[in-house]
């Protein structure tokens, strides 16, 4: 179900937007990452065209940002859009869009959709292995920092307000340790510092301990999954009403195969028979504005899904919070106060 177009307002908001400058009722904040290109452009041009939001895109490359964004509005001229610098392979990019793109806004959703698929071995600045980086520690960090604008959008609206995680059927792919309940992440060695409680979470995360670059993604779609359930634990109450929901988009031809050229060949054979961009990006805007999502779910395209075994686990779910907690408090980005309440 879609939200319904509210004709009068494309009028009224580039006057808001641009006179203004700040987010009215009419014009809630959307955040979308990796918004230049494939699923995340198209998510920013169905809100566009829904009407009554303003998207910010926020992209590493801004040049190809706002070129996505020029193209979105030649087509929505009434859209309200801002584009902004972003990249999640550095925490000190995350921490400068939080404080200098976003600010003390109200922001109703964050859509996690940027990400890297069988991206070769490579450390970020911050020493993490850049898949995990890009498509969990840091989508977790910018959420943690986004906290209070997320908590300051639900006390203006009374709605919760939506964390959507851009996850994967790949995510059915993570290899776990079946020992124990909570199983484990491409088990592999290379975490062990972070290993957390008997059967806890590890992932390979270092090249000598069995690290892959396809285990790598897969790992981190699980992440994906099992943080979209535990966001909505921790902070879906009142007194936050923040929730999260994760969302598989289809099996979608863009630029995310380039890495693989295996990849890219079996997409050109079998184009025909996947997801469309446009309705990829439908589906993860839907998920951040149809009023009926459940919260904390897992959502194969439009359709509420059970996760893999391993997703649904609740001890691996609060697992990999902690894991992911430890990281980001033990490297000084944050401070634990920020996980209370
Ligand atoms: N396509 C599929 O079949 C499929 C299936 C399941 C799930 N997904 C998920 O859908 C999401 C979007 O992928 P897509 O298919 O639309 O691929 P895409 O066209 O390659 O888009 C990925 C986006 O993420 C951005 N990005 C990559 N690294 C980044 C970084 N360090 N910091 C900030 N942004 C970064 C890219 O920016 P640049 O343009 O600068 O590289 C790009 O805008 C991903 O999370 C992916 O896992 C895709
Ligand atoms: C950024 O995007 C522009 C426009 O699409 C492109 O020409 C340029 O090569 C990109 N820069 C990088 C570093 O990828």
């Amino acid at each position: 179900m879609r939200l319904a177009r509210l004709s009068p307002l494309p009028l009224v908001l580039p006057l808001l937007c641009v006179v203004a400058g700040v987010a009215s009722t009419a014009s809630k904040l959307i955040i979308v990452t990796g918004a230049n290109s494939g699923i995340g452009k198209e998510c920013c041009r169905h809100l566009a065209a829904l009407g009554g939001y303003r998207v910010m895109m926020a992209c590493r490359n801004v040049t190809a940002g706002h070129e996505a964004a020029n193209d979105i509005l030649r087509q929505h001229p009434d859209a309200c859009v801002e584009c902004h610098p972003l990249d999640l392979a550095s925490f000190s990019s995350v921490r400068s869009f939080a404080k200098s793109a976003v600010g003390g806004r109200a922001v109703s959703a964050v859509i996690h959709n940027a990400g890297v698929m069988a991206v070769p071995y490579r450390t970020t600045v911050d020493g993490h292995e850049l898949t995990f980086q890009v498509n969990h520690l840091a989508q977790f960090f910018l959420t943690e920092l986004l906290l209070p604008n997320l908590r300051r959008a639900y006390r203006d609206t009374g709605e919760l307000s939506r964390v959507v995680i851009v996850a994967s059927g790949a995510h059915r792919w993570a290899s776990t340790n079946n020992q124990g309940a909570a199983g484990g992440l491409a088990r592999g060695a290379g975490a062990a510092q972070h290993e957390v409680g008997a059967g806890g979470i590890s992932y390979a995360t270092e090249m000598s301990r069995g690290w892959g670059k396809w285990q790598a993604y897969a790992g981190s779609k699980l992440c994906n999954v099992l943080y979209a359930a535990e966001l909505t634990r921790r902070y879906g109450g009142e007194d936050s009403g923040v929730v999260g929901v994760a969302v598989r988009p289809g099996t979608v031809r863009t630029a995310i195969a380039r890495h693989s050229p295996l990849l890219r060949f079996i997409f050109t054979l079998v184009q025909p028979f996947l997801t469309s961009v446009e309705k990829a990006g439908e589906v993860v805007s839907n998920a951040a504005v149809d009023p009926y999502v459940a919260a904390g779910a897992y959502y194969d395209k439009d359709v509420r899904t059970p996760a893999s075994a391993a997703g649904q686990d609740m001890e691996l779910q609060a697992a990999l919070w902690a894991v992911t907690m430890n990281i980001l408090v033990s490297g000084g980005d944050l401070q634990r106060a920020v996980d209370l309440g």
